[in-house]
Order: C-alpha cells, then sequence, then structure tokens
C-alpha cells in the first residue's frame, strides 16, 4: 500500500492527491497526510498555490465510519481549518460522491472545480450524526441556512449542476477535464493578488438570514417528517441556528459539542449498526467471486397474483424479459391489468413515459402454457400457498424447464427442501422470497436449501442487486426469518387485546418505539385472513367469518374512513369478548406503556436469537436487516438484535422470564457472560 496522500509540485502548484480506496475515507491517515501537506505547502516557498484531489472512484466520501464512536484525532476539522487559514489559494478538485467530512474539505478550500457527473452531501443524519467537520458552519455561509438545511437533514446528494447554481462550486467541467480545470485555475490565481475566499468568513448570508425570522420555523414545517423520533435533526439545527448567529469560532464550539453528543448516543450506534449489517449481508462465507453464476437473461414466473404481478415489474424494471404463466385467461388478464395500472399510476407522477409504460408491458409476456417456460433461465413460482398445488407445480415444471435452469419458489412458510424434492435437479432449487408490494419492498430472502448449489446460492444474492434489494440469505425452517422472528410479536400483540389491553394503545406504544403503524392496524393493512394464529377460536377468524377481512374488505379491528383512518370498531370490540369467553380467558387491567413495549419486543428478540442459533440467518446483523427492511422496524432502533444489545441482554432475560418465556440458549449465555449480538 502506497501512501494515503502524497504531493507532487509542477509549475508551482502542489499536486496533493488523496489514495485511500474504495471511497478514500478520510481515516486517520488521510488527515495526518493532509496536516502534513498544508504545513508544506505553507512553508514551501516553491509551492504558491495547491490542489486537493483524489485517485480512484471518488473524492472522499466522508469520515471513516470505523473510527467511530471515538472522536478521531488529529479532528478533521482542525486539519480543515488549518487548510482554509493558508495563504496561497487551495482548490478542490472533486469528482464520484463527495459526501460528509469529503465536501466538508472542499468546503475549507478557497475554490471547487467538479466532475460534471458528480454529487455532493451531507449525509451524516442517516447515520444519526451531523456533519462535524465544520459542515454546519461552512455550508450555510455557501449557500445560505435553508438550503444548506434541505441538504442536512435530507441527508440526500445533489448533483454538480445544482451545486453549481447554489454556490456550492464554482465551476464543473468533464470529468476527463477535472485534473487540467484545476491547473488552468491554480495557475490563474498563482497571478492574481488580493484576499482568498474563506467560507468561514463570508457574512452575505448569515446577514440574509438573520433578517428572515421564519426561516427556521418553516424549515421545521417543510421537513418536519425528518425529524420523527431521531435526534439529529434538531442537532443540526441548533448548529445551523448557531451559525446564523454566531461568529464562525463560536459557531464551531456548539457544532462540537452537539457532535459528540450524537457520537455518544444511542441512535448513532444503531445507525452505523445498520450502515455496516446492510452491506454485509452480501456476503456469504465460502462464496466468491469465483462461485460461477447462472446467467439471468429471461425469467418466467408463475401465478399473476399479488406476488407473481410485483415479482414480474422487479425484472421488467430490471430489463429482463418475463413470461408469466395463469392457469386461467381471466386471472391471467386481471394480474396483467393490475400490472398495468401500476405502471400508468407511475406514469401520472410524471416519473415514466407513456412509451416506458408500453416497452415495460412488452417485456411481460402472458401464457396460459407452463410449456412455454422451456427456454427460461429461471422460473419463480408464486402460486396459492398450498403444498399440494405447489408438489404439482414443481413436479412438471422439472419436465418443462431447460436443463441449468433454476427452479424457485417465493413461498413464504412452506418447505424449500420437500419442494426441491419433486425435481430431479434439488441443487438447482432454492427460495427467492419477497416482500408485498414486491415491486416496492426493498428485501429479498434468498433462502438456502438442503441440496443448493453455491451457484444457485450465488446467482440468487447476485439476483437481489439485479433488482436492486438488499438479499439476506436464510435457511429453510417455518417462516425463514423475517416473518418467523415478527410471528411472535404479531402473537403477543394478540394475546394482549385478548386480555383487555385497548388496540389504539397498543399501536400508539409501537408508532411511539419508531414503528408506522402498530401490530394491531397493520394486520388490517396485511389482510385478517392471510396470518392465521394458533387456537380454534382466534380474534382474527371470528373477524374473518364477519366478512371483516381489514382494510381491503369492510375494516377489521378498526373501522376505516374514507381517508384511511382508523377508529376502534365496535363489531371488533364485541368480537373481542366473545373470543375471551369462548376461550375461557379472564380480562386483566390494560398494561402500561412500558409492559407493551416489553411484552412486544422481547418474544422478538429471543425468536432472533434462536433464528441465530440454529444457522438460519448468517449473523445478528442480517436479522436486524430483514426487520427492517422487510417489517419497517425503524432504522434507528438499530433492528431487534442492536436494540437488545443497547436495551441489555440480561434484562430481556429476566422479562422472558417473567412472561413465563424460556429465553434461548444464546440469548441466556450472552447474558450471562456480557456478551452481545451486533
Ligand atoms: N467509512 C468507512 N467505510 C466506508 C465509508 C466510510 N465513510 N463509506 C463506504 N465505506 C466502505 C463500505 O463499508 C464498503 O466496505 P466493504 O466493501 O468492506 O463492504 C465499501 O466502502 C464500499 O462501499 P459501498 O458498498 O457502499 O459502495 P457503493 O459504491 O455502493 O457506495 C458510497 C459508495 C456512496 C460512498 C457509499 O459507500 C456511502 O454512502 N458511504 C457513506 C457515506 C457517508 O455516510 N459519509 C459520511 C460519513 S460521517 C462523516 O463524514 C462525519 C463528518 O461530518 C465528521
Ligand atoms: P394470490 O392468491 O394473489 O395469487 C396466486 C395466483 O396463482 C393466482 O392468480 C392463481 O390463479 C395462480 N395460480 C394458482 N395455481 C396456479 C398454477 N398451477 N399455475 C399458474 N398459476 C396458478 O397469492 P399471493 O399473495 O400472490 O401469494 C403467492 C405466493 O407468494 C404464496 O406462496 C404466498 O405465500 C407467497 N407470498 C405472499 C406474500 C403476500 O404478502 N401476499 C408475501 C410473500 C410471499
Amino acid at each position: 500500500m502506497g501512501e494515503a496522500v502524497t504531493v507532487s509540485v509542477e509549475n508551482g502548484i502542489a499536486i496533493v492527491t488523496i489514495a485511500n480506496p474504495p471511497v478514500n475515507a478520510l481515516g486517520h491517515s488521510v488527515r495526518s497526510g493532509l496536516d502534513k501537506a498544508a504545513d508544506r505547502i505553507d512553508s514551501d516557498v516553491d509551492i504558491r498555490a495547491a490542489i486537493i484531489r483524489a485517485d480512484g472512484s471518488t473524492f472522499p466520501a466522508g469520515a471513516d465510519i470505523g473510527e467511530f464512536p471515538n472522536v478521531p484525532q488529529p479532528f478533521h476539522g482542525d486539519v480543515f481549518d488549518k487548510i482554509e487559514a493558508l495563504p496561497k489559494p487551495v482548490i478542490a478538485a472533486i469528482h464520484g460522491t463527495t459526501l460528509g467530512g469529503g465536501l466538508e474539505l472542499a468546503m475549507a478550500c478557497h475554490y471547487r472545480v467538479a466532475a460534471d457527473d458528480s454529487k455532493m452531501g451531507l449525509p451524516e443524519v442517516q447515520l444519526g450524526l451531523l456533519p462535524g467537520a465544520r459542515g454546519t458552519q461552512r455550508l450555510p455561509r455557501l449557500i445560505g441556512a435553508e438550503a444548506a438545511l434541505g441538504m442536512m437533514l435530507s441527508g440526500k446528494p445533489i448533483a454538480a449542476k445544482k451545486a453549481l447554481d447554489a454556490g456550492l462550486v464554482d465551476k464543473i467541467v468533464p470529468q476527463a477535464e477535472l485534473d487540467a480545470a484545476a491547473i488552468e485555475m491554480a495557475t490563474a490565481l498563482m497571478a492574481k493578488d488580493g484576499p482568498l475566499p474563506r467560507a468561514s468568513q463570508d457574512s452575505n448570508w448569515t446577514e440574509k438570514d438573520r433578517a428572515d425570522p421564519q426561516l427556521f420555523d418553516r424549515v421545521r414545517e417543510t421537513h418536519g417528517r425528518s425529524f420523527r423520533g431521531v435526534i439529529a435533526p434538531n442537532a443540526i439545527l441548533t448548529c445551523v441556528k448557531a451559525a446564523v448567529e454566531l461568529p464562525f469560532e463560536q459557531g464551531v464550539e456548539v457544532e462540537s459539542s452537539e457532535f459528540e453528543r450524537l457520537l455518544a448516543s444511542d441512535q448513532s450506534r444503531a445507525l452505523i449498526h445498520v450502515f455496516y449489517a446492510m452491506r454485509e449481508t452480501a456476503k456469504v462465507p465460502g462464496i466468491g467471486k469465483e462461485t460461477p453464476l447462472v446467467d439471468i437473461k429471461s425469467v418466467g414466473i408463475i401465478g399473476a397474483g399479488t406476488m407473481g404481478g410485483g415479482i414480474a415489474m422487479c425484472f421488467a424494471n430490471a430489463g429482463i424479459p418475463v413470461k408469466l404463466v395463469e392457469v386461467k385467461q381471466d386471472a391471467l388478464d386481471r394480474g396483467l391489468g393490475v400490472i398495468r395500472k401500476n405502471y400508468e399510476n407511475t406514469a401520472k407522477k410524471g416519473r415514466l413515459t407513456d412509451d416506458q409504460v408500453e416497452s415495460l408491458m412488452d417485456s411481460i409476456t402472458g401464457t396460459l402454457a407452463m410449456e412455454d417456460l422451456s427456454d427460461v433461465d429461471l422460473v419463480i413460482e408464486a402460486v396459492f400457498e398450498s403444498m399440494e398445488i405447489k408438489e404439482k407445480v414443481f413436479t412438471r415444471l422439472d419436465a418443462i424447464a431447460k436443463p441449468g435452469a433454476i427452479l424457485a419458489s417465493n413461498t413464504s412458510f412452506l418447505d424449500i427442501d420437500h419442494i426441491a424434492a419433486m425435481t430431479k435437479r434439488p441443487e438447482m432449487v432454492l427460495g427467492l422470497h419477497f416482500f408485498s408490494p414486491a415491486n416496492v419492498m426493498p428485501l429479498l430472502e434468498v433462502v438456502r436449501g438442503e441440496k443448493s448449489s453455491d451457484s444457485v446460492i450465488a446467482t440468487g444474492m447476485k439476483l437481489g442487486k439485479t433488482l436492486r434489494k438488499t438479499p439476506v440469505l436464510a435457511r429453510v425452517c417455518d417462516g425463514f426469518i423475517a416473518n418467523r422472528l415478527m410471528f411472535p410479536y404479531m402473537v403477543a400483540s394478540q394475546n394482549m387485546l385478548l386480555r383487555g389491553t385497548p388496540m389504539q394503545e397498543i399501536d400508539a406504544v409501537m408508532r411511539q418505539y419508531g414503528f408506522a403503524m402498530g401490530p394491531i392496524a397493520l394486520l388490517d393493512l396485511i389482510g385478517l385472513d392471510v396470518i392465521t394464529f394458533p387456537g380454534e377460536t382466534t380474534m382474527t377468524g371470528e373477524l374473518v367469518k364477519a366478512e371483516r377481512r381489514g382494510q381491503k374488505l369492510n375494516g377489521g379491528f378498526y373501522d376505516y374512513d374514507e381517508k384511511r383512518r382508523g377508529t376502534p370498531s365496535p363489531a371488533a370490540l364485541d368480537i373481542i369478548d366473545k373470543v375471551r369467553q369462548a376461550n375461557g380467558v379472564e380480562a386483566a387491567p390494560p398494561l402500561s406503556p412500558d409492559e407493551i413495549l416489553t411484552g412486544l419486543l422481547y418474544p422478538v428478540v429471543n425468536e432472533g436469537a434462536k433464528i441465530l442459533e440454529e444457522g438460519i440467518a448468517l449473523r445478528a446483523g442480517d436479522i436486524d436487516v430483514t426487520a427492517i427492511l422487510g417489517y419497517n422496524w425503524p432504522s434507528y432502533q438499530g433492528g431487534p438484535m442492536c436494540w437488545a444489545d443497547i436495551h441489555g441482554l440480561p434484562k430481556i432475560v429476566a422479562g422472558l422470564e417473567k412472561m413465563g418465556i424460556e429465553p434461548s440458549a444464546l440469548l441466556a449465555e450472552k447474558a450471562a457472560s456480557g456478551g452481545s449480538f451486533t
């Protein structure tokens, strides 16, 4: 490995190059390299201007997240201040995804030239942090507090052209001309005298922003959603207020103390865990780049219902042609009709042209003949959840599909090994479990059967990426990872309701925790006919008998108005009473919010521990990712396993015992030894 920062001097221009693959993160070696480079630029009389550039795919994409939660030394902000204070012009030559600390470095330079296809952003909020290397202080001075807050609160990067219009960069050029343009700029600047533009001293915007007393209220209103549940956005607001109202040095003090507070918070610990966990799911021990992949150029899907239709859209969107098989013409017409309607709705929102809709529809061919699947590379079965039907489908499919074709099932709960045994190619069979709506939900569980080959698993994982989803590997069990994990949550919510805790209180506690909806409202959304709870007389079973299937038919636990706002249904309350009596259950006093929370979450943690212990999931982080992407678990809680670590495993073990639930061996062992899952 070469040095992370090198300096060469040509014609009086110091060319400072950062080389720290893969994303030039500003780790210790880069910061000390930049610090030394600044000293040399200052002291070397032959140097009259400098350029800071980076090798590889991007200008630094941020601080090195791996160094957190410690406060890295030397601190980024101090190094950047030193660069800004240099008496010679320094130009940042920006390309790729210039994010976080990378953009803060660029803002400390006196001038910025950017590749026209580059992107710039401050995504720290997504890690539960704020731009802590003077970003909250320099950006408002460069583009105004309102635009700066837009970038910092959303965390989303902006394109180079927008950065140019906003005044964040001075010039944009094609990527191939970036170095030459920076040298040209430096040469011109060397010939010029006069003060250098320093963002920290620029008061144009702060004066304007001080004269706009409604600014911060406006921002709060526009970005209200970003504040929900999380602490970083308020801290960002505090810092930007300081940027507008105070001199730079005092603003820096506010920023540093808020940054350190966030760095030590549970939320940033959780979100940083999620950052790594999301990237780790794709790594499967024993399967590497050398594992041969099956080339998927065409796909067959059996069943054009809720899931089959959504899955067909995923492939069409990825440019892979699909043959969609149904048993009856009307079911096929209905399925294709739903797909068309979905695309047309997207077109109405301006996100597809009419021509694109037609070409997407052209890539999906409907058929009633399974024989038409004889030439496709992959078939995904999405027929009714019945083993009897799936057995028949796979036996027939095996005779039709070409040798070497992969056969997958989208089953939610059924045994992939049993399905594979219906074929003469069990090594080519796996589960590809999509979540509803399949064209929207970002998770793909890749289920590895006893006999699935490495190549088939590697292809399944790669497919996740092709379809722009996060693939997570699971082994065969009832419900795989996500559904198995969340089943105890749903069961616990039913027990609470049956014992007399009001549905709206159960749901409110989970919304407060960060879910978009609580478990009872979630059941109404999924459809009460879809999940079966144990027991003969269940509340969902009785509601379905009363023709109440949830939001899709007559309401469920809640009644819904035209805006889909729910109120507890008197009919459902009657049914709850009846089921309580039928099961001989006595109503107890309603649980407290804390009892609701722990009563719902501890069983999930316990199930997660079993999933890990049985080797169904490879790692605790994979379980967290399935909960976040499959069930919208609030990412700032880190998912159930990370939450458990933060909450305290001994407390969870004691709580489970009190509820009469036996803690899994792994959970008990970790709690006793002071270990953790993540
Ligand atoms: N620190 C450490 N490692 C990082 C990193 C960072 N800032 N950014 C990316 N990486 C690592 C990833 O973990 C991954 O490692 P792996 O190969 O071992 O799994 C590798 O770099 C490649 O990353 P991706 O797989 O994400 O590559 P992509 O090409 O898909 O995306 C990216 C590149 C857009 C730069 C994306 O990685 C990204 O968004 N990175 C995070 C950016 C960020 O959050 N920056 C702010 C950091 S906090 C900060 O700067 C604080 C400051 O204000 C003081
Ligand atoms: P669905 O009832 O909406 O659709 C099933 C379709 O399969 C129907 O259109 C039916 O006509 C068709 N079909 C039945 N037998 C067939 C055959 N032999 N050949 C061709 N087509 C046939 O069901 P849904 O919800 O799409 O579920 C499909 C599968 O996906 C099930 O295994 C289910 O467990 C699983 N799944 C469902 C999820 C959901 O939320 N609905 C989520 C994830 C998986």
